[in-house]
This record gives structure tokens, C-alpha cells and sequence, in this order.
């Protein structure tokens, strides 16, 4: 097992180069299965949850070789078959179930046991499953399996109660291939979507809508491998800007798009931290004094749950009263009872974390709870007063290509151990 230890206090500086987008990749991995021939994925961020993936689509037969210095894998589905993936591989990551959509485009049917992920939330798939019942498939759940079954997918009119990301892309993908039209209506609108909708049209796909909330997908017969790469990490790139803004320093972030990552600069600028940007290249200045503020998360183009503990971590060393309220997932406040043990002064009330902000955080040992709660414990850690081991990071490992690299080379004092 390794941990991170991480000596609070260093100022940072230079540049950083962010990957690609953890959560385009594992969609756009899953969407290869569509065309049964070879695809080159460039730039891929080689990260624990992308191997799982390129674990689940090897065991249904796909050929996938990796260039791990160049980031570029080459995928060849010509030979996936409707086998068996291992419930364990699905029960390591939720993105698992994105192999579902592709499947049943495919082969007509597919039976997979039920997802896992991060430990944030019960996460149903519902909206999947309603997804697929409207294009016109069987739907059967049976001791911890979801099998799915159709002759064939024939194009409807979709509503999602709510916008999931994960729904919008798995129904996405089942329609490429079905007949006729298909409208997805409340649809997410989370760029890392776009962006699958952009890798599908270019293999051919006839998708329109993108970047809205209502997405139409007319069914094509046959779509063709193809060279693609994948969109900049917003997340990651959020995370670069905390590190700046808690550290109080000046930092340069390469591979971003001004767009997507809006509403958390938004927010850090109502706190006081300078931005500039150039293309796709920015300037963090946190030196500044910063303010409280209050966060509430809401589907794009609202502040990113999958920011949410890493702003706690910056307001938790702010002065002043901030409040965050998390709407997507109800069991994200994890890290609050390890921001605690760094003496956070934050209370749970209900889905809001009320933050009085501390002058200081204390180095301590703390455990990753999730990916980015993980993250979070590493910037506060960044800011501490001492020490801090931070153990479980194979949560961080699962979305941060290198984090503890990326980091040192801009001057922080981390290191990762063997326990
Ligand atoms: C994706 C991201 C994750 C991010 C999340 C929200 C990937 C691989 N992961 O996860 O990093 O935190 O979007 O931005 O892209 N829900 C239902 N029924 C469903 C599906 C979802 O009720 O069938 C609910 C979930 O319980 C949750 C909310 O919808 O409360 C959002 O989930 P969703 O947008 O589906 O997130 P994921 O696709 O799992």
C-alpha cells in the first residue's frame, strides 16, 4: 500500500500540464465497442479507473495495446463478444456501466452484475435502465445482475428525471446504433458528454444538440474506428487552481478550456483570486487575502460536486463563515470528519457544510475516502502547519495522473511511501 506525506508550508510556482479528462476517456473507452474495429485513443491518462475499464473490455475480447510514455492506446473491438466481465472488475468502478449502452448497440443483450464506485452516495441506475426499456429492451434484475435484452433498438423520445451524466451517455450510446430517432430531454450537459458525442459523430454517429439539454440522435447503421483526443481534465485543473489559491501562490496551468471550468473560477474570483487567461493556458494568482463564500453543486453548468471537498479545504482556512450545500450526491461529506482531525471547524447540517474558517490547518494522519476527498486532504495538506500522511490514495490514484509529481515539480514537499 503507498501513502502520500506531505510537508505543509512550501510556496509554489512554474507551470503544470493538465491530462485528459478522466471521465471523457472512460465513456469514450466503453463507445469503441460500437464500431468493432480499431481505435487510437490519444493522450489517454493512464489512471487506476482506466485501467479498469481497459480490464473489462480485454475480458470481452478486445485487443488493446498501450504506449504508456505516449499516453496513445489502440483499441481493436472486432473480436469483443457478449462474454462475461468479472463482478468484481464492474464492482471497482460505477464507469463500468457504461460497457451496458454499447452492449446491447452491439449484440442485443448483456448481463453485468451491479456497479460499484466511490463511497458517496447510493447511485441507482434507474435512469439507465428507463433509458433502455424506451428503445425498446428487456430489463431484468436477478441476485445482484442486470441483464439487459432486445431484438432490436428502435430510436424514442427520452425524458431523465434528473440529469445524469452517466445516463445520458450509456442511452447515448445504445442509440447511436438504433433505428430511427432519439431525443434525450433533460439531458446532462457536462462537457466530458460533448465530448463523447464529438468522438461518436466523428465515427460516423449522427448526433445534434450537444452542449444543450436536449440531445437528438439519429440511428446510423455502421460507425468506423478512428484517431481521437480526448478533452482537458476540468477537475484536475479546478484542483491545480485550489493548490495555488491555498498555498498563496502564483502558478501556471497548461490544457484548459476557459468554458468548461467557469463556474469554479467564478466562485474563486468572488473569493479574490486573480485569473488570466491565454488560449488554453492560465494564471492563477492566489496570493491575495480571500473571503468566505457560499457553494452550492448543481449539474453543469453549476459549481462541479466533483470540486466540492477541495473548495472545503481552501475555505477551511479561510476567515470568515462559508457555507457549501450539495445537491447531487448525499453522502459526499466524508472528508470532513479527516479535515477535522487537521482541526477544521465545519458542521453537517442536512445536505449543508457550515465552515468557520481556521487560521491554519495541522498536519496530521488522515485517510482518503473517495477520489476527490482525497484530493481535498491532499491540499489542505499542502497548507498545514507539519506533517500530514495521507494513507488509502489508491482512491486518488483512480482520477490524478501523478498528482504527487505534478505537485513536487511545482515546489510542494510530497512524497508517496510504501506502507
Ligand atoms: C459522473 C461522474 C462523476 C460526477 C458525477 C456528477 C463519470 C465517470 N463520473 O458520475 O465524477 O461526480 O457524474 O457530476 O463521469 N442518479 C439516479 N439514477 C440514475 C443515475 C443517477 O438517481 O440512474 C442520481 C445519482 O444517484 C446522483 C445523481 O443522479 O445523485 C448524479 O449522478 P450521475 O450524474 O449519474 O453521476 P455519474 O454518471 O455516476
Amino acid at each position: 500500500m503507498d501513502k502520500f506525506i506531505i510537508k505543509g508550508g512550501s510556496t509554489l510556482r512554474g507551470e503544470v500540464n493538465i491530462s485528459s479528462a478522466k471521465n471523457a476517456v472512460l465513456p469514450i473507452i466503453a463507445a469503441t465497442i460500437l464500431c468493432g474495429d480499431k481505435c487510437v485513443i490519444k493522450n489517454c491518462p493512464m489512471l487506476l479507473d482506466v485501467y479498469v475499464i481497459i480490464d473489462a473490455l480485454k475480458s470481452l475480447g478486445a485487443k488493446i495495446d498501450i504506449n504508456k510514455i505516449s499516453g496513445e492506446i489502440v483499441i481493436d473491438t472486432s473480436e469483443v463478444s457478449d462474454s462475461h466481465i468479472s463482478s468484481d472488475l464492474v464492482r471497482k468502478m460505477r464507469g463500468s456501466f457504461l460497457i451496458m449502452g454499447p452492449m446491447i448497440s452491439r449484440f442485443g443483450q448483456f448481463k453485468i452484475s451491479f456497479p460499484g464506485g466511490c463511497n458517496i452516495g447510493t447511485r441507482p441506475i434507474d435512469l439507465h435502465l428507463k433509458g433502455f426499456k424506451a428503445l425498446g429492451a428487456d430489463v431484468k434484475l436477478d441476485h445482484g445482475y442486470v441483464e439487459v435484452s432486445t431484438r432490436k433498438l428502435v430510436g424514442a423520445r427520452i425524458y431523465l428525471d434528473f440529469p445524469s451524466v452517466g445516463a445520458t451517455e450509456n442511452i447515448m450510446m445504445a442509440a447511436v446504433l438504433a433505428e430511427g430517432e432519439t431525443i434525450i430531454e433533460n439531458a446532462a450537459e457536462e462537457p466530458e458528454i460533448g465530448d463523447l458525442a464529438s468522438f461518436l459523430n466523428e465515427m460516423g454517429a449522427k448526433i445534434t444538440g450537444i452542449g444543450t439539454d436536449t440531445l437528438r440522435i439519429i440511428g446510423v447503421k455502421t460507425l468506423n474506428g478512428i484517431s481521437y483526443k480526448p478533452i482537458y481534465d476540468r477537475i484536475e485543473a479546478g484542483t491545480f487552481m485550489i493548490a495555488a489559491a491555498i498555498t498563496k501562490s502564483k502558478i501556471k496551468i497548461n490544457g484548459i478550456y476557459k468554458d468548461h471550468i467557469k463556474p469554479v473560477v467564478a466562485k474563486l474570483r468572488e473569493m479574490g483570486i486573480g485569473f488570466q487567461f491565454r488560449g488554453q493556458e492560465l494564471i492563477v494568482d492566489g496570493r491575495n487575502d480571500l473571503k468566505p463564500i457560499d457553494i452550492k453543486t448543481m449539474p453543469y453548468p453549476g459549481f462541479p460536486t466533483d470540486m466540492q471537498s477541495q473548495m472545503m479545504s481552501l475555505l477551511g482556512c479561510v476567515y470568515g463563515t462559508s457555507v457549501i450545500t450539495e445537491t447531487i450526491f448525499e453522502n459526499r461529506f466524508m472528508h470532513v470528519l479527516e479535515l477535522k482531525r487537521m482541526g477544521a471547524n465545519i458542521k453537517i447540517d442536512g445536505r449543508s457544510a457550515v465552515i468557520e474558517g481556521i487560521s491554519k490547518f495541522n498536519g496530521a494522519e488522515v485517510k482518503a475516502t473517495d477520489l476527490r476527498a482525497g484530493a481535498a486532504l491532499i491540499l489542505a495538506g499542502l497548507e498545514a502547519d507539519g506533517e500530514t500522511e495521507i494513507s488509502d490514495i489508491y482512491h486518488i490514484d483512480r482520477g490524478y495522473v501523478e498528482i504527487e509529481n505534478k505537485l513536487y515539480n511545482i515546489g510542494a514537499k510530497i512524497q508517496r511511501v510504501k506502507y
